[in-house]
């Protein structure tokens, strides 16, 4: 239904909505960025339009990761002598893929021209996209928390292990009491068996139902597959090079997972209202 809407409103050239997806985890290394690849080109091969901003300004990025080179990036469009589009590189699969780099930094203190510039240029972007997906950097800096607050759907990787559990509790923890975030999903990843990535879910669930209002909901396991590091090795992503693999048969589940969340039909489902909640609290 809401599929036939969106699709009724591109046919009318009308604004309609666009996904925006945060991908964090508090921990590092905890798979977020694996996430974030696999799951937009899993969209991709659902035939979605994806972009993926790259929000992390660390050496271990989307296009490294990749092994794409990304001419210009985010701060090129503040500096207004580029275009969203033109700074956008080509992932795996038809992902298309935003490098943040210094520019995600600069969004904590933009001037008005840069706020209205930024506004125009991902409104100009919004007919091309059905989803956005974020790709946040470890810990819990206000960038990551800005974006989390500004995007539609919290996505928290997690791993079984005590600092990832903690971590991702206080970075669920912080959104919640901090930044308004009413709502978020958990992805278990490097998951030993369906079992204990339910039991990891329940596990986290449970804390922040007895400590925070929050609504927290399951997205789905990912297993340990070493499949995905060697997909890593090659510069791709698992769900175009091993499809049928564990880990790239959870990242085609959990696509369309994520497209079975309810979207907002009204203007804060639109993409410009990321961005105008991304500039006006202000990235530090
Ligand atoms: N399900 C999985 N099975 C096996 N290895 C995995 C899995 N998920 C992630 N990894 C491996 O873990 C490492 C870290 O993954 P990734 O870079 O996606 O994490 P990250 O959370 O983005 O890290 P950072 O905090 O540095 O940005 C990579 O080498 C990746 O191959
Ligand atoms: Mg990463």
């Amino acid at each position: 239904m809401f599929e036939d809407q969106a699709a009724g409103l591109r046919s009318a050239g009308q604004q309609r909505p666009v996904r925006t997806i945060a991908i964090t985890g508090g921990k590092g290394g905890v798979g977020k960025t694996s996430v974030s690849v696999n799951l937009g080109v899993a969209l991709s091969k659902m035939g979605e339009r994806v972009c993926l901003l790259d929000a992390d300004m660390s050496m271990a990025n989307v296009d490294v990761l990749l092994g794409l080179r990304a001419p210009f990036n985010l701060s090129h469009v503040l500096d207004g002598t580029h275009g969203l589009k033109e700074v956008m590189i080509e992932g795996p699969g038809g992902l298309k893929i935003i490098p943040g780099s210094s520019g995600v930094r600069r969004m904590a203190n933009l001037s008005s021209v840069e706020n209205a510039g930024l506004i125009q240029a991902f409104s100009e972007l919004a007919d091309d996209i059905d989803v956005l997906l974020i790709d946040t950097a470890a810990g819990i800096s206000d960038s990551v928390l800005s974006f989390c607050r500004a995007a539609m759907e919290v996505l928290v990787v997690v791993c079984d292990e005590p600092a990832s559990i903690t971590d991702a509790y206080a970075l669920i923890k912080v959104l919640n009491r901090e930044y308004g975030v009413s709502k978020v999903r958990i992805v278990a990843n490097m998951a030993q068996s369906p079992s204990h990535a339910t039991a990891l879910f329940d596990k986290i669930a449970s804390v922040c139902e007895r400590f925070l209002d929050v609504q927290v909901s399951y997205a789905g396991p990912v297993p340990f597959d070493p499949s995905l590091r060697v997909a890593i090795q090659q510069q791709t992503a698992v769900v175009l090079s091993k499809p049928f693999s564990p880990s790239g048969k959870a990242f085609s589940l959990l696509a369309r997972e994520v497209m079975r969340w309810p979207v907002p039909m009204g203007p804060s489902g639109y993409l410009q209202f990321f961005v105008e909640r991304l500039v006006q609290s202000g990235i530090r």
